[in-house]
């Protein structure tokens, strides 16, 4: 074996023995081997000295064929990387299990002897795996580069869903959403409801099992249901339940057909109710499927034609089309069939697993397998890093860059993760329970459970322990990552260390010089991330107590995060409580605290105000509440903020905890409402399928095009198109302030490093081809002498692969001479730093200079100032990058993860002085944008092609998450500050607002969202006098640009507040005055479009409130609020409309659209438009036109990408145009072609095949390829323009929808739970409603995130962004979404209740004719759906504000409510005014975070 090398340099000073010198003689005799051997995805691989480096997602993706395994955020985050470790279980004999983990942390040593499955391991296109098959069919993936994560992550629940006591697969719908297994993943395009669809189909049509009914225990609650039984002895392969020698579950030989699938009917009120959507017991009816071209086999001839084959041949796309049935999908399954999934290979059961030694200079690896090994190894080199999960560590050494230059994998070894719970008396007469310190946290949670269900009480300890591990990380993390792990990471924030103070645990450490030794654990967290143990000590238990029989008393734990999965707690808390023998005075007590100091700490002087005081009785916990406030008086700079809140919950928890501690001791008295933490149930929901206006391919139900290539991981993104021949890599060189002059920067260390070959900056270009911007060219690409933001880009290190660029980044050396910076829009007001750009609409008395009479002559002027922070786009695809320059003529390929292929190749030729018709842009996904790829993804494109034609070798650069958080811009923060005229009988009169959004340091497209603003203000009202002024603030951020819905939210968001103002202050119901004034046909918006005849909120409105049952849920809501058991809990509701205008507003030119369509004389057609596919269905929508227009098959017609050779000048896709845009271009070139078709049509006969009549033209010389152009009509509103008559459109149409939101908060806590939500949207004849389903569906959710959970905050003293990643950035989950969430399309006029139609479709139709769209000139008469719903979150915001205004006035408080976006946990809590935030306020100022708005 050759040995490696010990590292150079070694970090720890404290060692004062050389590695070469004490760790040689040890890699000589034990650690003999250095190969680790694996199976992966069945194939047995063995790796010789890999790269130590290397995580096993590294390993994963340098595989040519393993693309589908994405990186997402590098941090255990978001899931995107999620493999299924199979492996056997610890615990049972003959098992396997299969885990879930996250492969961007998990250390490539970790695999030995194990068996990886990836994405390509479970099933491809050809034959996919039912998982990938139905989230594909049932619309769960939009841009797809979440979905191989939520596959793996689904797919290691399925599998470990076999009971093997009752020899039964049990799952139920609990499992799947309840559980934590999807809490790891995010996706942020689909609105997670189709997923959770795709996956409870599994419940009960496949598996077979007792299916568990909620409520009773499925997978996890018991500690052997999640183990497969493999039998060796008898040779049968391991499938669980599904080995062909398996009676019960015998294979078949030839798979079934499909299965019988019914998506219950969903009720949505007592009088309506839609049909099923998905039912498979009817057979495919043949006419509706679409049966593929018959272009198999290319015809070269006139005499080939006779003899080719019309053979189908069965593709992707038409297994994936539905039939339908009056309207209504019918989609069909593959059976689940558990004997083809992958065995355990049999190899491995024999596998001895040895130690382990490789590495290389900078970094080795030792994988001990026995504790003695590892005590051996920390004496001789005590600053060796442990690893168990890498949970903590590979975080550190990705984001801090930490370098443990000897790191040591322990996670498998034997006595660190095996614990041995005694069972039957034994568990009885324990008085406590080792755990093995390095157990994974799922099996300890399962530990738990099985303990607390055994004896009770006795075991509150593991109980309160699982209450915490259920919530710790996502379901990813906690199987891998260990309670020692978080205990010798010491944060102040651990979940662990609370509980394990308050119920006195101890710990046993090992090391050779000291032995085995107990320490009581609460000495061991000394300081922030510091402990007591010694440097050799390894952590072999954590002794958990288990209380005595007759104790009296309660131990519980609490945990308050930004939001409830997978996140860190804001403060967590552990009390434990004893009684004397009366259970009435305190004998002892424990409150002990996580973020609330530097570490874990107690209440100490609560504790002492308590001891031997009476416990029950109100002057406890008065003395409690106000002894917290003096333990932690917490002051306003408190690190990581949120001082106020904090304090707060830190008596709120207390406060919880006297009434649980009460009601669990039997001490009467006490109501329980304060007790109950929200729960949230299992969601549901339904699409109104039915569609009257489906056409032969145009306005089905189909999946987008790619979704099942997609769901196999074969899609193919930036990163994942194949190494190219002397590919480079960029490392980005950003700066480290916010304003700066530069006044020296040194590459030379950089480009010393391992792999470098070159720097590019400043000097590499000219500096006129140094600027660029979408409207305005304002900023450079690198700094040129002085710095604007932290995260400014100044050059860019290129080297031979990732790794070394990114290090060699950090090498670079700046000098800087700091200057003030402008973060926030008052800094900006107060310096007058604006942006030319001061726009006003005037309307009404505003247009003569009349508004103050107006208000004068109002009832009741009111004014206010309100907020709305950013919003992160958080696409899953970070920006990407990758040029391959040609040898000949300079042209180059540019592939970049854009919106705007236009301006990637602009830019390019500009930065490299290659004319644009030499640079092929080009994009065929892009993992989501939402706006955030429309401009600022252009420099990075840029910067890899200056790179790549000065070094003539390809270049490819992919951002890491935080890279495009801190510098790809954000939604804009806005402030409005208003003055509101409105009579007494609700009507308002006049507005007037200064509006305010902070652009950043460039102006990008700023000054175009703040017009939308403007534009969007008026919302559905009429408002006769209105005087608007925009100003765009420059400041030393990063700079802000397009964001669904592009500044539209934030104009409604703040109607709507003024509504509640007005509301509030009138005291009249929010309902009618938003009745009241809503537009009716005829009315002129504050830039005089007319409102049309197709003005459709008021029916839209009338639907919502019946199928939401809207008035019967507000009185509800109204009861439940004034009910004296709701204390402590209160809910809101809302229904609010929305109009979007659709047009690229204030730049004309954009509005046009390009195609292409080229039909091949086999009849197949080549598709290019000037739109990108980003998950929105473009791609499909546009395919579907062209099929419908040309009498093809959708498969006939192929995309494969969007690129400058094929379209020329491409206007961004943005602004929801892009079917509008290209779908019309698409028509024109289809109906030239037709035209140019139609003779041989006539010749050939009406059902003549494609290929027929193309060859038929090709062979008479016809062009059979043919460019489509369209550009907007009507439209060009001019600013400034105030004549009705005159002014033309500002917007073509609008796309209009009515939202209803219904919610609960938990006033203690600030915690909320969204219980129902009802979308109805008006999508005119939707091309394919499906994808407008989830188009409605993602923008809510997404839009739910901008107003509740996604708060972006800045370091107010180094103005850096520090919400960057997804430890501090909270985007919506899995269990964020409605718990019931229903979403319908405007169909007709009216909504006929049930009772008279009972169903749309096969019980009977709505006798109303569908609705007609008058005005509406687009094609299909389809409206444009990717923005507007995403305002319809807002419902959420402003229920939760009815919900805090009903706890206000409980609370008696008469102030008017001012509640910013988003409404945050912590601003929620505040807003309720009790006691607790009036006992634990701290001083006003910023603290060490701060907002922007
Ligand atoms: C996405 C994500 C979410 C998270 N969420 C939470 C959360 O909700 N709550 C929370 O508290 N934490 C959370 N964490 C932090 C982290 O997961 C925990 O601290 C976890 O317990 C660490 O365990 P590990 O086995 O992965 O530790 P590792 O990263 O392997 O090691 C951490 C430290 O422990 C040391 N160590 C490990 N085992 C031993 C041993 N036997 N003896 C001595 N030292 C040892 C290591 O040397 C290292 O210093 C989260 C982390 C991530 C990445
Ligand atoms: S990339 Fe691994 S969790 Fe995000
Ligand atoms: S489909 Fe989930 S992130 Fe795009």
């Amino acid at each position: 074996m050759a040995l490696p090398s010990t590292p150079k340099s070694v970090s720890h000073p404290s060692s004062s023995t050389f590695p070469a010198e004490s760790l040689t003689p040890l890699i000589g005799l034990t650690y003999t081997s250095s190969d680790i051997t694996f199976y992966l995805n069945a194939k047995r691989v063995t790796l010789n000295n890999p790269n130590p480096h290397w995580t096993l997602l590294d390993y994963i993706r340098a595989q040519p064929t393993l693309k589908g395994t994405k990186l997402g955020c590098g941090e255990g985050g978001c899931g995107a990387c999620t493999v299924v470790l199979q492996t056997r279980s610890t615990r049972q004999r003959n098992s396997i299990v299969h885990r879930a983990i996250n492969a961007c942390l998990f250390p490539l040593v970790g695999v030995d002897g194990k068996h990886i499955i990836t994405i390509e391991g479970i099933g491809n296109v050809e034959n996919p795996h039912p998982l990938q098959e139905r989230i594909a069919k049932l619309h769960g993936s939009q841009c797809g580069f979440c979905t191989p994560g939520i596959v793996m992550s689904l797919y290691a629940l399925v599998r470990n869903s076999w009971d093997q006591e009752r020899k039964k697969f049990v799952l139920s719908e609990k499992d799947i959403e309840s559980e934590g297994h999807l809490d790891g993943n995010l996706c942020r395009c689909t609105g997670y409801k189709p997923i959770l669809e795709a996956a409870k189909t599994f419940v009960k049509e496949d598996l077979e099992g007792e299916v568990a009914e909620d409520g009773e225990e499925g997978y996890g609650g018991k500690v052997d249901e999640e183990r497969e039984l493999v039998q060796i002895s008898n040779r049968i392969c391991g499938r669980r339940g599904g080995c062909c020698q398996d009676p019960q579950f015998s294979c078949p030989t030839t798979p079934a057909t499909s299965v019988t699938t019914t998506i219950p009917f969903a009720k949505l009120s007592d009088s309506v109710s839609l049909p099923a959507r998905v039912d498979t017991t009817k057979k495919l009816q043949e006419s509706s499927v679409i049966s593929g071209a018959t272009y198999a086999k290319p015809i070269k001839s006139r005499e080939d034609r006779h003899n080719a084959m019309d053979i189908k041949t069965e593709s992707a796309v038409d297994t994936l089309i539905p039939a339908s049935d009056h309207g209504i999908p019918q989609i069909k399954f593959k059976p689940y069939t558990p004997c083809s999934e992958l065995i355990f290979p049999p190899a491995l059961w024999k596998y001895e697993s040895k130690p382990l030694c490789y590495g290389n200079e900078e970094k080795i690896w030792f994988r001990p397998t026995t504790l003695d090994q590892l005590v051996e190894l920390k004496s001789v080199y005590p600053s060796a890093k442990l690893v168990c999960g890498a949970t903590e560590v590979q975080v550190e050494v990705r984001f801090k860059h930490s370098d443990y230059s000897v790191a040591v994998y322990i996670a498998d070894i034997p006595e660190l993760r095996e614990t041995s719970v005694p069972s039957g008396p034994a568990l009885q007469r324990s008085t406590h329970i080792l755990i093995a310190a390095n157990m994974p946290l799922t099996e300890l949670e399962e530990m738990c459970k099985d303990v607390y269900s055994k004896i009770g009480r006795r075991a509150m300890a593991f109980e309160a322990l699982r209450k915490q591990i259920r919530y710790f990380g996502g379901r990813q993390v906690r199987n891998v990552a260990s309670l020692a792990g978080n205990i010798a990471t010491a944060s102040p924030i651990s979940d662990a260390n609370p509980i394990l103070t308050a119920v006195d645990a101890s710990i046993i450490v090992r090391s050779k010089s000291r032995g085995a030794i107990t320490i009581p654990f609460e000495g061991i967290p000394t300081a922030y991330r510091t402990t007591c143990l010694p440097a050799d000590a390894i952590i072999t238990y954590i002794r958990i107590p288990l209380i005595p029989v007759r104790w009296k008393g309660v131990i519980k734990a609490y945990k308050q995060a930004k939001r409830k999965e997978d996140d860190v707690a804001i403060v967590n808390a552990a009390f434990q409580i004893r009684l004397d023998e009366k259970y009435d005075l305190v004998e002892d007590i424990r409150l002990i605290y996580g973020g609330m100091a530097q570490t874990t700490k107690e209440a100490s002087k609560t504790r002492k105000s308590l001891l031997g005081k009476k416990w029950f009785g109100t002057e406890s916990l008065e003395a409690g509440l106000s002894a917290i406030c003096q333990d932690f008086d917490l002051q306003l700079s408190v690190p990581g903020g949120m001082a106020h809140y904090r304090k707060a919950l830190a008596l709120s928890l207390f406060f919880r905890f006297w009434h649980e501690s009460m009601a669990e001791l039997g001490l009467s008295g006490v109501g329980t409402e304060a007790i109950e933490e929200i729960q949230r149930r299992i969601s549901s929901g339904v699409r109104d399928d039915y569609n009257p206006h489906q056409q032969r391919i145009v306005g089905k139900q189909i999946p987008q095009l790619s979704a099942l290539k997609q769901c196999t991981g074969e899609a193919e993104f930036i990163d994942d198109i194949p190494k190219q021949d002397r590919e480079l890599f960029g490392g980005l060189v950003i700066s480290s302030k916010a304003h700066a002059k530069l006044i020296n920067v040194n590459w030379t260390p950089a480009l010393e490093m391992p792999g470098v070959i070159g720097y590019v900056d400043k000097s590499s270009i000219s500096k006129d081809a140094n600027i660029w911007g979408s409207v305005h060219k304002d900023e450079p690409f690198f700094a040129d002498g002085e710095v604007f933001y932290h995260g400014q880009v100044i050059g860019m290190v290129y080297a031979e692969t990732a790794l070394e660029a990114r290090a060699a980044a950090r090498a670079v050396k700046v000098e800087y001479e700091e200057l003030t910076a402008i973060r926030t829009i008052d800094e900006a007001i107060e310096a007058k730093s604006f942006f030319k750009h001061s726009k006003e609409l005037k309307k009404g008395a505003a247009i003569h200079g009349r508004m103050e009479e107006v208000f004068e002559e109002c009832d009741r002027p009111l004014t206010g100032t309100t907020r709305i922070g950013g919003q992160e786009h958080f696409y899953l695809e970070t920006n990407s990058a990758l040029v391959i320059p040609h040898g000949e003529d300079g042209s180059m390929e540019v592939w970049s993860s854009t919106q705007n292929t236009m301006e990637t190749q602009e830019f390019v030729s500009q930065v490299t002085g290659v004319p644009s018709s030499r640079i092929n842009a080009r994009v065929k996904r892009m993992g989501g944008a939402f706006g955030g790829k429309e401009s600022r993804s252009v420099p990075f494109a840029c910067y890899v092609a200056i790179a790549a034609k000065k070094e003539k070798r390809p270049m490819r650069i992919m951002l890491t998450r935080d890279e495009d958080m801190l510098l790809t811009g954000q939604r804009h923060p806005f402030q409005a500050r208003w003055k509101v005229g409105v009579s007494t009988e609700g009507k308002i009169i006049a507005l007037d607002v200064d509006l305010y959004n902070n652009a950043g340091f460039s102006q990008d497209m700023s000054g175009a969202v703040m017009d939308r603003c403007m534009t969007h203000i008026d919302s559905c009202y009429e408002i006769p006098n209105v005087f608007l002024r925009g100003y765009v603030c420059k400041t030393n951020l990063h700079s802000n640009t397009a964001f669904r819905g592009f500044g539209a939210p934030q104009g409604m968001y703040f109607t709507e507040t003024i509504m509640s103002n007005i509301a509030e202050t009138l005291n009249i119901d929010i309902d009618e005055l938003r009745r009241k004034n809503l537009y009716k046909v005829g009315d002129r918006t504050p830039f005089f479009q007319k409102i049309d005849d197709d003005w459709h909120i008021p029916a839209l409105r009338h639907q919502t409130i019946l199928s939401s049952d809207y008035e019967a849920r507000k009185k509800a809501v109204a009861d439940f609020n004034a009910s004296k058991f709701n204390r402590f809990k209160k809910r809101g509701i809302s229904l609010i409309p929305t109009k979007f205008g659709l047009s690229f507003a204030t730049a004309l030119h954009l509005n046009q659209g390009a195609a292409y369509v080229k039909i091949y004389h086999d009849g197949s057609i080549l598709l290019h438009h000037s739109g990108t596919e980003m998950g929105q269905g473009l791609y499909t929508k546009m395919a579907q036109v062209a099929a419908q227009e040309l009498g093809v098959e959708l498969d006939a017609i192929f995309t494969p990408e969007s690129q400058t050779y094929q379209i020329a000048n491409a206007s961004p896709t943005a602004a929801s145009s892009g079917s509008d845009l290209n779908g019309m271009a698409v028509k024109d070139a289809c109906s030239i072609l037709n035209e140019r078709l139609r003779p041989y049509r006539d010749k050939l006969g009406k059902d003549a095949m494609m290929k027929d009549v193309a060859h038929a033209a090709y062979l008479d010389r016809v062009n059979l390829a043919a460019n489509g152009f369209y550009k907007v009509p009507r439209i060009g509103y001019e600013w400034g323009c105030t004549d009705a008559d005159v002014a033309k459109p500002m917007y073509y149409y609008f796309t209009q929808g009515v939202g209803c939101s219904e919610v609960e908060l938990d006033l203690l806590t600030g915690g909320h739970v969204v219980r129902r939500t009802d979308l109805v949207m008006d999508v005119g004849h939707s091309i394919n409603p499906a994808i407008d389903y989830g188009q409605i569906e993602g923008a809510f959710v997404q839009g739910m995130g901008l107003f509740t959970t996604e708060e972006s905050l800045w370091n107010s003293s180094t103005s850096q962004l520090r919400t960057c990643g997804t430890g501090t950035y909270k985007i919506p989950t899995f269990s964020s979404i409605p718990e019931v969430f229903n979403v319908s399309l405007l169909r007709h006029d009216t909504l006929i209740p049930l009772k008279t139609s009972p169903s749309h479709s096969s019980q009977g139709k709505n006798p109303e004719p569908p609705k007609s769209w008058k005005s509406l000139g687009t094609i299909n008469s389809s409206k444009g759906i990717g923005e507007p719903p995403l305002f319809l979150g807002a419902t959420v915001f402003f229920a939760l504000r009815e919900a805090v205004l009903a706890a206000r006035k409980m609370n008696g408080v008469k102030e008017p409510l001012v509640l910013d976006s988003p409404a945050t946990a912590e601003r929620l809590r505040l807003a309720v005014e009790d006691e607790i935030v009036k006992m634990t306020k701290v001083g006003k100022g910023t603290g060490e975070l701060m907002g922007v708005a």
